[in-house]
């Protein structure tokens, strides 16, 4: 029988297992489904590469992407490449996809966490999600505090309650286009709770 994520998280010592954020038995319930059938996948923030291991070890199939500030290229695993990136800039984001795939099911941004990153990330990645597709911004507890937040920035929580009450996006990070983008095509914001922070499930309409 298949090891849960939880399980396997143990071998990798990943803080997204019980031991400290308590994300993983979320996760299963919106992963469950890719782990035979998987294509591509991308993970932004890598740190010591436990995650992308571990993911790595959990999905069946597929082509993992991991991106980062910092280059993990000694991470060698099957069918995974990792790139040096800086989600904070548009540029940066679409020479990762010109590299790598523009249809991933899942994206996840455990990166810097900076209210602007989340949401130019999130601006600009959308359109590479497939359709039905998830997409994941971990560690929202960020918003709220000053460190993480430049003057004047519209926080990521409040951007995605707002949607959730009217179908709207409100982001100072973002262009008009963007913006029209993510009302058309954005499904289900689904704002989870770990043991230390909010964690959000952004689903993409099937057409
Ligand atoms: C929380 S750690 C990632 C942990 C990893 N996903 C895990 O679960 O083991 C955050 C990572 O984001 C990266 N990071 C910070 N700012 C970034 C940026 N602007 N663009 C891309 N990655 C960034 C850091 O270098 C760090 O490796």
């Amino acid at each position: 029988m298949s090891l849960t994520l939880e399980e396997i998280s143990y071998q990798y010592e990943s803080d997204k297992g019980a031991v400290y954020h308590n994300y993983l038995s979320i996760y299963e319930k919106y992963f469950d489904k890719y782990r035979n059938t998987l294509t591509n996948f991308l993970e932004i923030g890598l740190w010591k590469g436990d995650s992308i291991m571990m993911w790595r070890e959990y999905f069946e199939s597929g082509n993992l992407i991991g991106a980062d500030i910092l280059d993990l290229s000694h991470i060698q695993l099957p069918d995974t490449q990792m790139f040096v990136c800086d989600q904070s800039s548009r540029t940066d984001l679409e020479e990762l996809v010109n590299k790598t795939y523009t249809n991933y099911d899942i994206i996840i941004d455990d990166g810097g966490h900076m209210m602007h990153q989340q949401q130019i990330t999130l601006a600009t990645m959308f359109k590479y999600l497939s359709p039905d597709g998830v997409f994941v911004i971990e560690d929202l507890h960020t918003c709220g505090n000053p460190s993480y937040t430049r003057a004047g920035d519209t926080e990521t929580l409040n951007m995605l309650y707002t949607f959730i009450e009217t179908g709207k996006v409100v982001s100072n990070c973002m262009t008009a286009n963007e913006i029209a983008y993510l009302e058309k095509t954005m499904d289900t914001v689904t704002i989870e709770k770990g043991n230390v922070s909010e964690i959000a499930f952004i689903t993409k309409k099937k057409k």
